[in-house]
């Protein structure tokens, strides 16, 4: 069929699913969105944008583009009962620990979009979750700081708005800075999906059983948390500070090679691309956009994070295992220059993510057949024996 993309990895793939969302062919280091390179989306649009074509499949024209941006601004608020569940949890709880509670519970709050079989209530429970996202992260992380709660503005595009409820404070005006705000764009962007990663798949196997969306998407924050994966933005940050200062690279470089180590070098590597991840390329541009706004003369852990790059890219070790820089290292580095604190790099992830999970979720629902089934194993324990009295073992 014209267009339609087949990708041979050299191995026998057990696909666990057909999608018409997004391709990635990991040799060439190329993704696509509904058929749109990447690159092209991180510089020609824009995070809601991108999340209409992920959920529908086309680009908007200028009208639907309107309506649906206004759709998503007017839900960016939560019901006020909900602020109660962020004072149940410890100041310092994670804010992903906070995001998994706030979000499940959100299937307590709005019943008229839990039916799954009812496809209006699909796409109110759709726009919702894409709105209020980032009110919640945000949220998350001004209850972990002690400061009040700041609403979410209707004058601001999403990004603007979610740095202003996360850096604004009643004393005084915030006004965000037009370089982090599409700065945060494009980590938005660069994160909204990306085909049957772990997390995905997660929303999917929930979505199989026919729970209701707040619960599978809470999943999904859930598997995302994990070092390995979401996680891996905030362990790279972990992993630069405990570097600390640019001699000790070399130590680090070298345990990453030692097969009797298990450190890894958090930032670097993919399980699919073995060249450089696309999204990686797009978010240095911005990483070097945003460094050069905040400077990094006064930050040790940004002139680690230059230097690591510069000697892991000139490493044969890496080179040679394709061991690149992935869409995490340079993500973290933007978020570390913002002031974000790394506790809050995942709850970042898991807000681009959401359109991805979500339009993955109405993908498999549209289509049965496309279900994750029941997963079996390979059984390798004790064949058949009978219980041994406990006097006779
Ligand atoms: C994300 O799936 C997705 O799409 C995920 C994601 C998304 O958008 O949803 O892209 C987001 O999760 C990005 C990846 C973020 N994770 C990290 O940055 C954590 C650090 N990276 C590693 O944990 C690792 O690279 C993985 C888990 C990402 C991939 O591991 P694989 O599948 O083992 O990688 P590989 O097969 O290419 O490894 C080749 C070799 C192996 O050694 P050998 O067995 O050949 O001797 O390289 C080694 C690996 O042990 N290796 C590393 C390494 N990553 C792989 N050695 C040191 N440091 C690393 N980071």
């Amino acid at each position: 069929q014209a267009g339609v993309f087949t990708y041979d990895p050299g191995y026998t793939s057990t696909a666990s699913c057909d999608s018409t969302i997004t391709f990635i062919d990991g040799d060439k280091g190329e993704l696509l969105h509904r058929g749109y390179p990447i690159d092209q989306l991180a510089s020609k649009s824009h995070y809601l944008e991108v999340c209409y074509l992920l959920l529908y499949g086309e680009l908007p024209s200028a009208t639907e583009l309107e309506v649906f941006e206004n759709t998503i601004t007017r839900h960016t608020m939560i019901h006020e009962q909900m602020h109660n569940f962020f004072r149940g949890f410890r100041r310092d709880a994670h804010p992903m620990a906070t995001m998994v509670g706030v979000v499940g519970a959100m299937s307590a709050f709005y019943h008229d979009s839990t039916d799954i079989n009812n496809p209006h209530q699909r796409e109110v429970a759709s726009h919702r979750l894409i709105a209020k996202m980032p009110t919640i992260a945000a949220m998350a992380y001004k209850y972990s700081i002690g400061q009040p709660f700041v609403y979410p503005r209707n004058d601001l595009d999403y990004a603007a708005n979610f740095l202003h409820m996360c850096f604004a404070v009643p004393a005084e005006e915030y006004v965000v800075d037009p370089i982090l705000a599409r700065a945060m764009d494009r980590i938005f962007t660069l994160h909204a999906d990306h085909e049957q990663n772990a997390s995905t798949s997660t929303v999917r196997l929930a979505s199989s059983s026919g729970a209701n969306p707040f619960a599978c998407i809470a999943a999904g924050i859930a598997c995302l948390w994990g070092p390995a994966h979401g996680g891996a933005n905030q362990a790279c940050l972990e992993m630069l500070k405990e570097i600390g200062t640019p001699d000790r690279i070399p130590e680090f470089l070298a345990r990453a090679k030692d097969k009797n180590d298990p450190f890894r070098l958090m930032g670097f590597g993919h399980r699919v691309y073995k060249n450089f991840d696309p999204r990686a390329k797009v978010m240095k541009q911005s990483a070097d956009e945003v460094l050069d706004l905040m400077g990094i003369e006064n930050n040790p852990t940004l002139q680690v994070a230059k230097d690591l790059e510069a000697a892991a890219l000139a490493d044969d070790y890496f080179v040679d295992k394709k061991l690149f820089p992935n869409v995490d290292f340079y993500s973290g580095i933007i978020l570390e220059a913002m002031g974000f604190p790394t506790s809050m790099f995942t709850p970042i992830f898991a807000i681009s993510r959401t359109v991805g999970w979500i339009s993955q979720w109405k993908e498999m629902l549209g289509d049965p057949q496309n279900k994750i089934g029941r997963p079996r194993q390979l059984y390798l324990g004790p064949t058949q024996r009978d219980y041994v009295d406990i006097e006779n073992r």
